[in-house]
């Protein structure tokens, strides 16, 4: 890649290609527990590099704005949630969930509000998250459902972390398989029994053949372990899916990640995971996901991967990653990082703010991130010069049955048969 493409691939403010791309699809904004049903105040989201206020009404809906009051660009998160609006702190002007300017008094009200409307958006919450459409608001599409949403919402957990770099660094992360067996090699023998077949073959098999196939959400691929399986002549598979633009559906178990583009050096990286057979909501389920993870308040807290998002302004640089070297020199720790996710975002966020891609050399294990970015380009490329979208997730793939999958692939099998409802293109 050279530093144009780079460019195009990364930056996704306002008006930029990659930003109009993304503008088009339903993205998690905040976790449901930033605003509580009781005493929520307003909150300053930022996404796409724009800022944005969301307070919850009375009634318990979700208000999601442009953070400027159309009045003079006072910050709303400053103001007051009345009813099923937010009163502006400067001049009072007072806007309801739907974006009507309800309340002016500071001008005569039948001239300033005649034709004026505050830009509000559609927002979605469904299993501890809220989504939003931030795209031309003429064509709102109907929002994807994901397989964890057909589960009881305490059998769900949605955890989010601060990455301080690009979205694309953290996306790469998650569809590059033969990082697993290396970087997170000490984890993988912590896998509960039910995870321990596919923690093995990963650390037996740390060159997997790679196959990847288009699919009209954006694709699958296997990373086939030859004679990893858990018999003699069984291979071990890992499908991966990736929905694109946001979201990848990881095995082993219940597991998706959504790196979300807060600007173009933040990332909001959001875990979600759901379990048919155990609730995940507290108790035993709740308390191995987080220590699995390294996503504990206190790791998060430590390497300053929790929000610290002022109301205003710029966003400090926060993540830290102490790393114990004395367990690293006496072999008890490979990477000297406190869990996987501290470990990903580590080397994610250590490249820099928006890694150089042109000074890369990439492998042939990197054929899925190579083929991402060429997917996500001709995207950017097309949308840019005024074409249509592809529209990804609206094709004869139901959403809500696009999955990952891992387990022995015997001789003459083939690896599409675990995932069947994945239409190829
Ligand atoms: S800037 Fe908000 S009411 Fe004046
Ligand atoms: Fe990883």
């Amino acid at each position: 890649m050279n530093h144009e493409e780079n460019e195009l691939l990364c930056r996704i403010g306002p008006g930029t290609a990659m930003g109009t791309v993304v503008r088009n699809y339903w993205v998690p904004a905040f976790p449901s527990t930033q605003l509580p049903m009781q005493n929520s105040d307003p909150i300053r989201v930022r996404l796409f590099g724009e800022n944005y206020v969301a307070f919850r009404g009375d009634d318990g809906t979700i208000g999601f704005l442009d953070e400027s009051c159309p009045h003079r660009g006072a910050p709303l998160v400053f103001g007051h949630q009345e009813g099923c609006a937010i009163r502006c702190l400067y001049h009072g002007w007072k806007i309801g969930t739907d974006g009507t300017i309800l309340e002016t008094p500071n001008a005569e009200a039948s001239a300033i509000r005649k034709g004026l409307k505050a830009n509000a958006y559609p927002v979605e919450e469904s299993h501890g998250l809220v989504w939003v459409y931030l795209g031309p608001q003429d064509t709102v599409p109907p929002r994807p459902k994901y397989v964890w949403e057909q589960e009881k919402p305490e059998h769900t957990l949605v955890v989010d972390v601060d990455w301080d770099c690009n979205w694309v660094q953290a996306l790469e992360g998650l569809l590059d398989s033969s990082h697993a067996g290396i970087l997170h090699a000490d984890i993988l023998k912590k896998f509960p029994p039910k995870m321990q077949a596919d923690g093995d073959a990963m650390k037996r098999g740390l060159l997997p053949r790679f196959e990847l196939e288009r699919t009209d959400f954006g694709l699958h691929y296997a990373a086939v372990r030859s004679g990893a399986g858990s018999t003699a002549d069984a291979d071990q598979v890992r499908i991966t899916a990736y929905a694109a633009p946001f979201v990848t559906f990881v095995p082993t178990g219940g597991m998706a990640f959504i790196p979300v583009p807060v600007d173009d050096t933040h990332t909001k990286f959001y875990n979600v995971w759901w379990d048919p057979d155990e609730r995940l909501d507290s108790g035993p389920g709740y308390e191995h996901r987080l220590d699995m993870w390294g996503v504990t308040e206190e790791i998060l807290r430590i390497t300053g991967m929790t929000p610290t998002m002022p109301p205003v302004g710029e966003i400090p640089p926060r993540n830290v990653w102490p790393q114990d070297r004395v367990a690293m020199r006496a072999g008890e720790s490979f990477t000297g990082f406190d869990g996987i996710t501290a470990e990903d975002a580590a080397l994610a966020v250590g490249m820099g703010p928006i890694v150089d891609r042109s000074k890369e050399h990439l492998v042939a294990s990197d054929i899925v991130i190579s083929r991402t970015r060429r997917i996500l380009l001709k995207e950017a490329r097309t949308v840019g010069a005024g074409g249509e979208h592809s529209k990804w997730q609206t094709g004869k793939t139901p959403p809500e049955k696009i999955t990952a999958a891992s387990g022995d692939l015997l001789a003459n099998k083939n690896w599409r048969d675990m995932v069947p409802d994945h239409v190829a293109i």
